[in-house]
């Protein structure tokens, strides 16, 4: 046994599980597993599970061990966990790591625990927790600490969350458990319905990111794609364009974002101004798609900016939770 231990922030994320160590995210890879249905050994994970993904032999399956931002398989998340804190761990003997992990804003005690609990069997020295939000709007660089309001909107694959922060605390938030895997399905389901055509849930969200967008944004983009024809099951190719994505998604995104809208209705008058000020930063996967900083703006009134680097802010949050201990003190969720 090695004499160190090093501090993890982990971002458990339904789509993805992301890891900060020693200033750098240090893995990012999709929170999936690969199994054998009987004995539920476990053959791949992450990045070598998605790859198998609708394309692996009848005696395996390839799942998310998390649902909705939470986890829905206990000992498939933790064998995930395991693997990939060894991944990190490299060659090198380490004691168990330190984590901070996330979870969503408004989990039961009981979800929590199980957080904790795998992620200790799992090999962790020590886990804490804390809300989403919280640490993204950290990792976004927000001054959190201050007594001025801050509000974020973490834009996940399975949930969402707002929150407005002062003094290293959540002051409102509201969460939906949506995010954008809805999307994607909502634009396999206008492929099925507009063009009897069936495609799967990788292809949704390839248009999703390669053309998609929340508004119009002035530019038409179109993309071609095969699925399996609805009635004659042969495969088929067509083209969907921008414009249709930005129809497809509009109602599950005008949900998502009521998670906004309500935080601002709950926020105290004294933070209000503060909100309005400076506006909403968005973190999250889901902040990179085109035009979503417009479609928030206009549909909540307040103006909101896309962090630097969205998709990691969770984690690099994270990770600076656990290297100041003094912050964490403050705000630590009690197990
Ligand atoms: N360029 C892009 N445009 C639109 N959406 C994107 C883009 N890149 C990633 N996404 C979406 O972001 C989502 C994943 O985001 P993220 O990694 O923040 O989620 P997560 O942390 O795993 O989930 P959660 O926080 O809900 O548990 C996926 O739905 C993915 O399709
Ligand atoms: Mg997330």
């Amino acid at each position: 046994m090695g004499m160190f231990s090093r501090k993890l922030g982990v971002d458990l994320g339904t789509n993805n599980v992301m890891i900060y160590a020693d200033g750098q995210i240090v893995l990012q890879e999709p929170a999936m597993v690969a199994l054998t249905i009987e004995e539920e050994r476990v053959v791949a994970v992450g990045q070598e599970a998605r790859d198998m993904y609708g394309r692996h032999p009848e005696h395996i399956e390839v799942l998310r061990p998390l649902r909705d931002g939470v986890i829905a398989d206990y000992e498939v998340t933790e064998a995930m966990l395991r693997y990939f804190f060894r991944k990190v761990s490299g060659r090198m003997q380490f004691r168990g790591p330190e984590v901070m992990l996330s979870v969503p804003y408004g989990v039961t005690s009981v979800e929590k625990r199980a957080v904790h609990e795998a992620a200790v069997r799992a090999g962790a020295r020590a886990a804490y927790l804390l809300p989403e939000p919280l640490l993204a709007a950290l990792g976004a660089g927000l001054p959190i600490s201050t007594p001025a309001g801050n509000m974020v909107f973490n834009l996940g694959g399975g949930a969402s969350e707002a929150a407005v922060l002062a003094m290293n605390g959540i002051v409102v938030a509201d969460s939906v458990r949506m995010g954008g895997m809805r999307l994607d399905e909502a634009i396999i389901n206008y492929v099925r319905r507009k063009y009897s055509l069936v495609i799967g849930e990788p292809t949704a969200e390839s248009i999703k990111i390669q053309i998609g967008a929340a508004v119009d944004i002035g530019q038409e983009m179109s993309m071609e794609i095969q699925g399996r024809d609805q009635v004659g099951g042969l495969p088929r190719t067509i083209t969907v364009t921008t414009s249709e994505v930005v129809e497809a998604i509009a109602e599950p995104l005008a949900t998502i974002v009521g998670a906004a809208q309500a935080v601002l209705e709950k926020t105290p008058p004294e933070l209000a101004s503060d909100i309005i000020d400076r506006g909403i930063v968005l973190t999250g996967g889901g902040a990179l798609l085109r035009g979503i900083d417009q479609y928030i703006t206009r549909k909540v009134g307040v103006p909101a900016y896309r962090a630097e680097n969205p998709i990691v802010a969770t984690a690099v949050g994270a990770g600076r939770a656990l290297e100041d201990l003094a912050f964490l003190r403050r705000t630590l969720v009690g197990l």
